[in-house]
């Protein structure tokens, strides 16, 4: 459909649940309704005529919302019958034309590869044409037809590769984001470049996958993480580069290296486990084990010593008992994660395997040993913060602190929330701030050295003790 037929203007509200990619994907559907629709983003429901809702199906709870959201939308719709309402992300994916069923007054199903399309489906929707739903994976068509990404500060997201090959048996995202995809390294680097000369210092190449990163290049060959991080982090004006999420299979050398040899990736990694039991992580299908695990961290640490790691467990999954789970407790006291985990109890999906094994642990058990893994991180992770005061930290200065709008905010390296005071001029610059206080979920501490304006990412004026 030509462009000028997409014209169709107006406001959008987007709620998203769910992954960061989910947030990112959030976004880039803004920028696309904005550029090739005319649409502003709006944030209250109450204003919007395109009504958009970015859902989530990794575990029960957040799909059992999007019924419940859709009903509330629904009344705005019958107050206002001009208002168009959408599904979009991983239950859009997986339900497809049954969420139609279920909620007829529902105007568009999206999956996760095709929201470039929106534009023309609102319009077939507002010319009359019933409801739209699309949720084919055509192949990387997304990024060559998304517009350039709006910049919000420092901070951007630039996602690499799409969908997961890697099947873990509990999982529903292959089946809801398709198989790996890579974009090609040069549109990789491109749009790095775009974003660095509109005052981006910082990116965070993202994928479910992401270290499976396998990028085109114009000579035929194809470009791992590892090159990627090295390319980006030598766009002038990129002072750090992260990347998330990434899994312990297919984190090669290059990747390692990248920690011993680039200083702009920062000092963190978020690398799943799911489980300490290799019994469990068998079972989930991850293909590697608790010593092949603490291996690669070692590794790591080796080439990046001092590095704070995150991670993801699941809890309660088929199979575990009480040993299973010591040993998931145990791992946890040996590598310390000091930059935290998300840890989830086990939620069977429809259609995965791992929703076919029988499941004899009652709920509250799970709830229990949930609460008793989310303690012993947490003791590990203020232990941490503790470790962190009287430090000096590089902190690139997102803007203005959320709590008090006299104070700034910004992260460490090593992914820690500091706030600090200082001028609001400083945003988007790197600081040295000494650490003086951690808070449950914060650290706080003041500036003793800024960069030095106008020279290289690393000179910086001393401005205090
Ligand atoms: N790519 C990542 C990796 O290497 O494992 C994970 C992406 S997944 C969308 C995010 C996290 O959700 C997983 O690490 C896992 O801990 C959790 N998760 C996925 N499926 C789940 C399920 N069925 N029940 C509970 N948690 C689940
Ligand atoms: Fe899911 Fe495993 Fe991929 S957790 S996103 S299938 S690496």
């Amino acid at each position: 459909m030509p462009r000028a037929a997409n014209r169709v203007s107006g406001k959008v509200y987007i709620e998203t649940q769910g992954c960061q990619m989910n947030e990112y994907d959030a976004g880039r559907m803004a920028d696309v309704l904005s550029k090739q629709a005319a649409m502003r983003r709006v944030y209250e429901p109450e204003e919007a005529d395109l009504l958009l809702l970015n859902t989530c199906s990794v575990r029960e709870k957040a799909q059992e919302k999007v019924f419940s959201r859709l009903g509330r939308w629904r009344t705005y719709k019958q107050r206002s019958p001009g208002v168009i309402i959408g599904v979009c992300g991983c239950v859009a994916s997986q339900e497809g034309d049954a969420i139609l069923k279920r909620a007829p007054y529902v105007d568009l199903v999206v999956g996760p590869q095709t929201y470039h399309r929106l534009p023309s489906m609102v319009a077939a929707v507002r010319a009359g044409a019933g409801a739209q739903v699309d949720i084919s994976f055509p192949e990387i068509e997304k990024f060559d037809s998304l517009p350039e990404p709006k910049v919000q500060g420092p901070t951007a997201y630039v996602s690499v590769m799409e969908g997961c090959s890697k099947y873990c048996s509990f999982c529903v995202v292959p089946y809801t984001r398709g198989d790996e995809i890579s974009r090609p390294f040069a549109d990789v680097l491109a749009e790095v470049k775009g974003l660095a000369e509109r005052g981006v210092r910082e990116v965070t190449l993202l994928g479910q996958n992401v270290n499976a990163y396998a990028g085109p290049m114009g000579d035929g060959g194809s470009a791992d993480l590892g090159l990627l991080i090295e390319a980006v982090a030598a766009v002038d004006g990129i002072g750090r580069v992260r990347f998330t999420t990434s899994h312990p299979v297919e984190f090669n050398d290059d990747l390692i290296e990248a920690y011993r040899d680039v200083p702009e990736l920062a000092d963190f990694l978020h690398l799943p486990v799911q489980s300490g039991s290799d019994m469990v992580l068998k079972l989930m299908k991850r293909g590697h084990s608790v010593a092949e695990y603490e291996e690669l961290i070692e590794r790591v640490r080796q080439a990046r010593p001092g590095i704070a790691l995150a991670t993801d467990f699941i809890v309660g999954f088929p199979g575990e008992g009480e040993r299973e789970f010591a040993e998931t407790l145990e791992l946890v006291d040996r590598i310390g994660f000091e930059a935290g985990a998300f840890s989830f109890a086990y939620s069977a999906r429809p259609g995965t395997p791992a929703a076919e094994l029988t499941d004899p642990t009652p709920r509250a058990e799970k709830s229990a040993r949930l609460q008793r893994l989310q303690n012993r991180l947490e003791w590990h992770r203020e232990r941490a913060a503790r470790g962190l005061i009287g430090t000096t930290q590089r902190i690139l200065v997102e803007g203005a602190s959320r709590r008090n709008a006299h104070e700034l905010s910004g992260r460490t390296s090593c992914n820690r929330v500091v706030n600090f005071p200082g001028d609001i001029k400083l945003q988007g610059q790197f600081v040295n701030v000494q650490i003086e206080d951690a808070r449950s979920h914060s650290l706080r501490g003041k500036v003793v050295a800024t960069e030095f304006e106008g020279k290289s990412k690393t000179s910086f004026v001393v401005t205090d003790g």
